[in-house]
């Protein structure tokens, strides 16, 4: 368990969020034919389902604001499990907690008590530098308003969190040239994000997250500035790359796309109020 000093604001507070542990025992159908699990039960995984290894972990962590002389707990004695290959919503009202999750996940921020784990390693004792290396080798974001640099063309885009890391790999550019191809962008290499529409610099920004090959990729309303066709493009595409293993988290508010992804954690005053399960686990 760890104290730290609880007044310093994330520096990108808006543009991260996420977290959570598996469910259930207690099955019964849920609406539209979904399953519901017990909260309080924190066992992994629906019944027969295999338990594949933890990406994130965070047990027992709270994040407390100090406001002028008040405190704002944000997220409270939150523990939960995020593991590989899974692909999680993240939904909840407003000032739920879920851009507190997601900055706590995402390295942005660090727990004010508790415990946080990627991939095994302990977050809430790293320094500044620390902390930013483990975003650049781990973790892929996806944000709202894309938050691409317009003066960089899309490959160079593409590369920016390999610049990031100590030892960046050699066949960086091939890596960021595959992925532009990828995301349909192949032909567009040199436009820069003011020569592309809403969607095209969407998915450089899922190229960009992908470029380090993470561990987890945190999705922060990355559907939130575009037209209901171009979205369905963005979550056709998460679920392209659900379908290859990796592991998502998504924060949305709309509840049709919460539903797209495999699971849904669902936060109440900074509390997991419930764990959906949209669609059984993929047979290997
Ligand atoms: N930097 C901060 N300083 C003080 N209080 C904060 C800070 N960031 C968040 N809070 C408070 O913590 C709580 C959770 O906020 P958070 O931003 O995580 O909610 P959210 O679920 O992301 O909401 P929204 O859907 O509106 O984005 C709210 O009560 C909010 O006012
Ligand atoms: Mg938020």
């Amino acid at each position: 368990m760890q104290e730290q000093a609880a007044d310093s604001e994330p520096d990108r507070a808006s543009e991260v969020q996420l977290q959570g542990e598996l469910p259930a025992v207690a099955r019964t159908p849920g609406r539209r034919g979904r399953l519901r699990y017990s909260v309080s039960d924190q066992r992994p995984g629906p019944e027969g389902s295999v338990l594949r290894e933890p990406v994130a972990e965070l047990d027992a962590v709270s994040r407390v604001y100090q406001m002028g002389g008040n405190e704002v707990s944000a997220l409270e004695d939150f523990s939960f499990t995020f593991r590989a290959g899974e692909y999680w919503s993240i939904m909840g009202a407003s000032g739920s907690g879920k851009s507190t999750l997601l900055n706590l996940l995402g390295c942005i921020d660090r727990p004010t008590r508790g415990s946080y784990r990627i991939r095994g390693q302990e977050v809430a004792t790293l320094s500044d530098d620390e902390l930013s290396e483990v975003r650049s080798r781990t973790l892929g974001f996806v944000f709202q308003s894309y938050n691409l640099i317009p003066q960089l063309d899309v490959l160079e885009n593409i590369l920016v969190p390999l610049f990031y890391q100590d030892d960046p790999p050699a066949d960086g550019e091939e890596r960021a040239r595959r992925l532009a191809a990828r995301v349909g962008l192949g032909d567009r290499l040199e436009h820069k994000p003011p020569e592309l529409s809403g969607g095209q610099q969407q998915r450089v920004a899922i190229a960009r997250a992908l470029v380090n090959d993470p561990a987890l990729i945190l999705a922060d309303e990355a559907t939130g500035n575009l037209d209901s066709k171009t979205a369905l493009e963005i979550l056709d595409l998460f679920d392209e790359l659900h379908a290859e293993g990796k592991t998502i988290l998504l924060v949305t508010h709309e509840p049709s796309i919460g539903r797209h992804a495999q699971h849904t954690l669902r936060l109440s005053d900074g509390k997991i109020s419930e764990v959906l399960h949209n669609r059984e686990e993929a047979q290997a």
